[in-house]
């Protein structure tokens, strides 16, 4: 099929190369030609773990191409949006600057029959209300709204083979061929027996955002059982393993530490809450509202146990394991570790941090902070160690070799992912949190 993907970030760029790796014609339109150019080479501009194999293959097939030009788009039937909803600068509510001007750029290219899919994540009824636009500027064409699930990290295999499929559709003939013609673009997920349902657009809407809900919900709710905990004596992680037995909970996502980041949760759960207000249901959702104060709070518990364990924060040297949102990221959009990292060294801590991946984007974010390029480096003469981005080669140090390099055997596990035991065997005072 013949596809274009408008807006070319971590959602769109996967998007598009996925498709072409799928057998399908594609091409991507971003306005960043710094993005385009990257892209243009096969070079991905972000780290997620199989995209460049993939952009490889598909460049190399000549089903791929890249372009800032939106002309390019009336070549393609199919038209996914895959454009950023950040949160607005002075509220909580989605920004949808982008996928308006996505939408009237594209409509200019859009001709009889083509399908126009949204996948950016957006309040509940934008699709009914560029199903109006579309109606008025290209009424030859339909609208469908098919959310992505995709997690960072996992990118390429979670839009490739996805666990669900959900496309939001218009009532009659127009959605039972928008919906044959999505089940035609995702052919092997759907023999493959992927779950697809296809239904109204606003239930599509709400379920990418319900679904961000559930998942933040779980990890504060988990992260408000360590407040107790830290009160109590009691263990969160072996609490977490216990509780998550029960298979109507689940131990996925039931780690607790400091929380959720990135460019998803943090800003769909108060893009939610903004347009449940709107709608005159705000006390629906309120429990969002503290969903995310939670959240946030660990990231103050952090900075906490640091002074705590070093007596105060002026001049005291901080190792920090992990700038990225998440491991396997590059990724420091609302970044528990940047912020924690920021707010040390704010306070007058000596912060020298490290991440596999994100340095970078840490840098150009903070330009203040000093990083270093491997853990042994960052935790050289350190009052205290912070690990706060599981990636593999941080849990996996040794704390016989990392306790040789510091000045005080003091760490911090922000996501309760070493073995307390070894550690303290080691000499070091180990401080979970919740634990
Ligand atoms: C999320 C959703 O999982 C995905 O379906 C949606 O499409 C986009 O948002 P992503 O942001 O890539 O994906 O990351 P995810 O793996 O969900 O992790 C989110 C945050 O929660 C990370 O900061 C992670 O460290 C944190 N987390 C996760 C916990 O603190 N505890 C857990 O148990 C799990």
């Amino acid at each position: 099929m013949r596809i274009s993907v408008i807006g070319c970030g971590y959602l769109g760029a996967v998007h598009a190369a996925s498709m072409a790796h799928l057998g399908h014609d594609v091409v991507g339109i971003d306005v960043d030609e710094a993005k385009i150019a990257s892209l243009s080479v096969g070079r991905a501009p972000f780290f997620e773990p199989g995209l460049p194999e993939v952009l490889e293959s598909a460049a190399a097939s000549g089903r791929l191409r890249f372009t800032s030009d939106f002309a390019a788009a009336a070549d393609a039937d199919i038209h996914f949006v895959a454009v950023g909803t950040p949160q607005v600068a002075d509220g909580d509510a989605a920004d949808m600057r982008f996928v308006d001007a996505a939408f009237s750029s594209l409509l200019e290219h859009v001709k009889d029959g083509d399908l126009i899919v949204g996948k950016s994540t957006v309040p509940v009824g934008t699709a009914a209300r560029l199903a109006e636009l579309i109606a008025e500027k290209q009424p030859g064409a339909t609208l469908a709204w098919n959310p992505e699930f995709l997690r960072e990290g996992f990118a390429v295999k979670d839009t490739v083979s996805p666990d669900r499929l959900v496309y939001g559709v218009p009532d009659g003939a127009a959605g039972e061929r928008a919906t044959g013609l999505l089940n035609e673009v995702y052919a092997s997920a759907v023999a493959a027996g992927t779950p697809v349902i296809s239904t109204d657009y606003a239930t599509a809407e709400l379920v990418k955002v319900s679904a961000n809900a559930f998942l933040a919900t779980k990890i504060s709710f988990i992260n408000a059982m360590a407040e107790i905990a830290e009160v109590t004596g009691a263990d969160v992680t072996k609490l977490a393993d216990a509780i998550g037995h029960d298979a109507r909970i689940g131990r996925r996502f039931l780690n607790a530490g400091v929380g959720f980041g990135g460019g998803c949760l943090p800003k769909d759960i108060r893009a939610f809450s903004a347009r449940a207000r709107e709608l005159g249901q705000g006390d629906a959702v309120r429990f969002l509202d503290e969903v995310d104060k939670i959240n946030l709070r660990r990231r103050t518990r952090v900075v906490e146990l640091v002074r705590e364990e070093a007596g105060g924060l002026a001049g005291v040297r901080v190792g920090v394991l992990g700038l990225a949102f998440k491991p396997h990221s590059d990724d420091i959009r609302d970044s528990p570790a940047l912020e924690i990292a920021m707010r040390l060294a704010e306070a007058g801590a000596l912060v020298t941090a490290t991440d596999p991946q994100a340095v970078e984007n840490a840098r150009r974010r903070a330009p203040g902070l000093v990083f270093a390029d491997s853990a042994e480096e960052a935790v050289r003469d350190a009052d205290v160690v912070l690990l706060i981005t599981e990636w593999p080669e941080f849990t996996a140090l040794d704390p016989v070799g990392i306790g040789a390099l510091v000045a005080h055997r003091t760490i911090i596990d922000g996501r309760n992912s070493l073995d307390p035991a070894a550690w303290r065997a080691a000499g070091w005072t180990y401080r979970g949190l919740g634990r």
